[in-house]
C-alpha cells in the first residue's frame, strides 16, 4: 500500500453516480453535474449535495431555496459533459444544448426529462467546508422509472470515474449478505 499524507485531488473511492443538479430562479434554469453528493437521514429524508461557491448553481439555490437531484443513464454521459464543463453565468446550457425538461410536481424545479430517478429537495441546511458549500435538502418528492429498476437497482446507471472519465453500473451481480447471513457465519464460527 502507499500512503499519501497529502494527495491533492482524491478519487481513490470511486466510480460515483453522478448526480445532475436541476436550479431555478426567476428567468434563469440551471443544469450542473455533481459527483459529491450523499444520502444523510431516511426520517426526514435528507440528501447533501457539495457545490463550489463559484458555481451558477449556488447562487440559484440560495436564492430559490430548492433544487432536484437527476440521476441519468450511462448512454446520456454527454448530458453530465455539457452541463458539467459549462457555466450558467457564460452560456443558457437549457437552449444551447437542447436540454429538456419537466418542472417538479412540488417544488419549482427543473427536471431532467431523461433522469431515471429525480428527487426534489427543499433546502434546509447549508455550511461551507473547505472549498465547497454542503447543501442539505429534504426530499419533498422521487421520481422514478420504474421499468429502468430492478431489485431496487438502475443497470446502466451513469457514474464518474475522474478526469472527465464516464462509466456505467453494468450486469451489477447482487450478493446478498445481511443480518441473516451473519448469524449463520457467527453460528458457524461458533461451533468451530
Ligand atoms: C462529472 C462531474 C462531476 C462534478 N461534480 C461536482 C461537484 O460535486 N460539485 C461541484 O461544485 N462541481 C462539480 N462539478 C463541476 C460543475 O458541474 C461545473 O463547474 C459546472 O460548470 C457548474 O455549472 P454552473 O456554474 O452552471 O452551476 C462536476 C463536473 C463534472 C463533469
Amino acid at each position: 500500500m502507499i500512503f499519501a499524507e497529502k494527495s491533492g485531488k482524491y478519487y481513490f473511492h470511486y466510480p460515483f453516480p453522478v448526480a445532475i443538479v436541476g436550479s431555478k430562479w426567476d428567468n434563469s434554469i440551471n443544469f450542473m453535474s455533481a459527483a459529491w453528493h450523499t444520502q444523510i437521514s431516511f426520517d426526514p429524508p435528507l440528501y447533501g449535495v457539495a457545490i463550489s461557491p463559484k458555481r451558477f448553481t449556488k447562487e440559484l439555490i440560495e436564492k430559490s431555496g430548492v433544487f432536484s437531484l437527476n440521476f441519468i443513464k450511462y448512454d446520456d454521459y454527454k448530458i453530465s459533459g455539457f452541463v458539467g464543463r459549462t457555466s450558467g453565468k457564460d452560456l443558457d446550457k437549457i437552449n444551447f444544448f437542447g436540454i429538456k425538461y419537466i418542472k417538479g410536481k412540488k417544488l419549482d424545479v427543473p427536471i431532467l426529462e431523461n433522469a431515471v430517478a429525480c428527487y426534489e429537495c427543499k433546502l434546509i441546511d447549508s455550511k461551507t467546508y473547505g472549498d465547497h458549500i454542503l447543501y442539505v435538502g429534504e426530499i419533498v418528492g422521487i421520481h422514478y422509472n420504474e421499468n429502468e429498476y430492478k431489485d431496487g437497482i438502475s443497470d446502466g446507471l451513469l457514474l464518474y470515474a475522474g478526469n472527465d472519465m464516464y462509466t456505467k453500473s453494468e450486469n451489477t451481480y447482487l450478493v446478498k449478505f445481511g443480518k441473516e447471513e451473519v448469524k449463520k457465519e457467527i453460528d458457524k464460527r461458533k461451533k468451530l
